[in-house]
């Protein structure tokens, strides 16, 4: 584990952030079901979220998982850049979602290439409800709701699988299209040359 320390001003205190080390497929962390949170005002939740963004920060992701860095609690953090956003939408602020529930609007299915942290390197082609709605709690405790689409969507929809065990591999619909970031591109890149 890496660690920096900042300094607190106002409570003239030393604070530790911590960059957390991420679990990687395999590990019994990522396959179990994540406990809800009982108290999101908790200060050791507050300390864990903190961690987290401070993680995807510097890992440059879009969205992690608390059972990702080691601890098994309904408690994900995402965000939308604007180049991934449709226009409609605009981009979405970092969020934090403590004990969400999703609920699918519409059958409408949609597949891209996906990535996940805890499995560095790799990409498949995942199918994803178009459009649902979220619910959960922030760290207030108070509650967060919104509908989202495309890209928001599926980010949703992948950093929630993880609170329930799932990771993206086991919702492939063909498991050839499934691979090495760096080969799928050139493979994609072959495709478009053929007329
Ligand atoms: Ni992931």
């Amino acid at each position: 584990m890496e660690r920096r320390f900042t300094q607190e001003a106002s409570a003239g205190i030393i604070a530790a952030m911590a960059i957390l080390k991420i679990a990687r497929m395999g590990m019994p962390v990522l396959a179990g079901i994540a406990r809800p949170v009982e108290d999101p005002t908790d200060p050791k939740i507050h300390r864990l979220v903190a961690d987290m963004i401070e993680t995807l920060a510097d890992l440059g992701g879009v969205g992690l998982a608390a059972p990702q860095v080691h601890v098994p609690l309904r408690v994900m953090i995402f965000h939308v850049p604007a180049n991934r956003s449709t226009e409609a939408e605009g981009a979405v602020p970092l969020t934090v979602l403590i004990n969400p529930q999703l609920t699918p609007l519409g059958e409408e299915m949609v597949e891209d290439w996906e990535g996940c942290l805890s499995l560095p390197g790799l990409t498949g082609l995942v199918p994803r409800y178009r459009s649902l709605r979220y619910r959960g709690v922030d760290l207030d405790g108070r509650e967060v709701e919104r509908e989202a689409r495309d890209f928001h969507a599926r980010v949703v929809q992948h950093e929630y699988d993880h609170l329930d065990g799932v990771l993206y591999p086991r919702r492939l619909r063909d498991p050839s299209q499934f691979g090495f970031v760096e080969e799928i591109r050139k493979a994609l890149a072959a495709n478009r040359e053929q007329p």
